[in-house]
Order: C-alpha cells, then structure tokens, then sequence
C-alpha cells in the first residue's frame, strides 16, 4: 500500500541513497532537513510503501513572493523509485504538489527539467506545464 504523507527528518539518508540512484550521482544535497521542515514555505511529499516500511518516491515544492505572479511555487527533486516506476506515482506525486500549491493559493508552479528525462516532461507537459523559452541561469555561491 503506498501513501502521501509529509516529510520527516528521519527520511534523509533513504533520500539521499534515491536521489544518488534516480536524480544525480555527482551532486550532494546541501539543504538543511531541520531548517526545510520547520519552513511553511517548503513542503516535502514523501511516496511511502507502507507494506515494506520503505519510501517509494519523493517531490519537494517551495513558495515565495514574486514581483510579476506573487505566491509562486517551484517544484524540485521529484523522483519515483524504479521499484515503483511506470504505475502512475509519478504523476500522483506532481499531482499532490499541484493541490498543495492550489491550497496556498499559489499562482503558478515553476519547475525545469533536462531534456534527457522524458518521463518527467511527459507528465509535466500533459499537466498543463507550459514550456518556456526563457534561459535558466544558475551563479553557484560556495
Ligand atoms: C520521472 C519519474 C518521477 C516518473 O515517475 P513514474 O512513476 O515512472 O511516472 P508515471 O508512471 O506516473 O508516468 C510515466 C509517464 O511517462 C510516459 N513515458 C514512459 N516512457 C516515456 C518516454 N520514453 N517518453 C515519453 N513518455 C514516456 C508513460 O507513458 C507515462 O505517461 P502516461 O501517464 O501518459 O501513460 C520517474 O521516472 C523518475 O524518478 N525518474 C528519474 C528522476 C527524474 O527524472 N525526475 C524528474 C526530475 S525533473
């Protein structure tokens, strides 16, 4: 039986080792677990086989203000593990973070995506995501 439910601390290592498999082997998570927890602007959406008490799949979306769309969210580091990949979770889970982002209210999702991960971009674009033409900058700070 898998479940949504909030993320937890104690989730971290069985994250770390799912991203290090599904998302990028070569980047290290830098965030702070206690600090993103105890932020109501960052939600974390953890996929739970509660069967095999493992986790199945992950979706993080955090909120901030904006000049031009006000309450924005951005959608990151969704992965579904390959146990479970290919039965529909990927798509619940963008779903999840849909509603939660219509709960707060939020104007508009941002999310990006390599053009390698087909899947994703599948899903996002069949759930009303629009491409942008926009270029995506990114300045590394340490
Ligand atoms: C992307 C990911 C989360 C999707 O999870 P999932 O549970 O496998 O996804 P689903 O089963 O819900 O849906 C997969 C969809 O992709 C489609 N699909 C499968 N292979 C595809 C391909 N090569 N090209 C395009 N679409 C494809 C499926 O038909 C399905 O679409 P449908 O619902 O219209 O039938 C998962 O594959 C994953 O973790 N990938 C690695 C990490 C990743 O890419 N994360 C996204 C970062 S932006």
């Amino acid at each position: 039986m898998l479940e949504f439910r909030d993320l937890k601390i104690e989730d971290e290592q069985e994250l770390l080792v799912l991203w290090k498999a599904r998302l990028t082997a070569s980047r290290s998570p830098q965030w702070d677990i206690n600090l993103f927890v105890s932020d109501s602007n960052c939600r974390g959406v953890v996929l739970e086989d509660k069967t095999k008490g493992k986790i199945a799949g992950f979706g993080a979306i955090i909120f901030y203000q904006t000049p031009m769309d006000g309450l924005t969210g951005t959608i990151q580091e969704v992965v579904v593990s390959g146990e479970y990949s290919g039965q529909g979770w990927g798509r619940k889970l963008i779903e999840e973070l849909i509603a939660i982002a219509r709960q707060k209210k939020a104007a508009s999702i941002w999310l990006t995506s390599n053009n390698k991960r087909a899947e994703a971009i599948h899903i996002y674009l069949t759930e009303g995501f629009i491409k942008k033409d926009t270029n995506f900058f990114v300045k590394e700070l340490n």
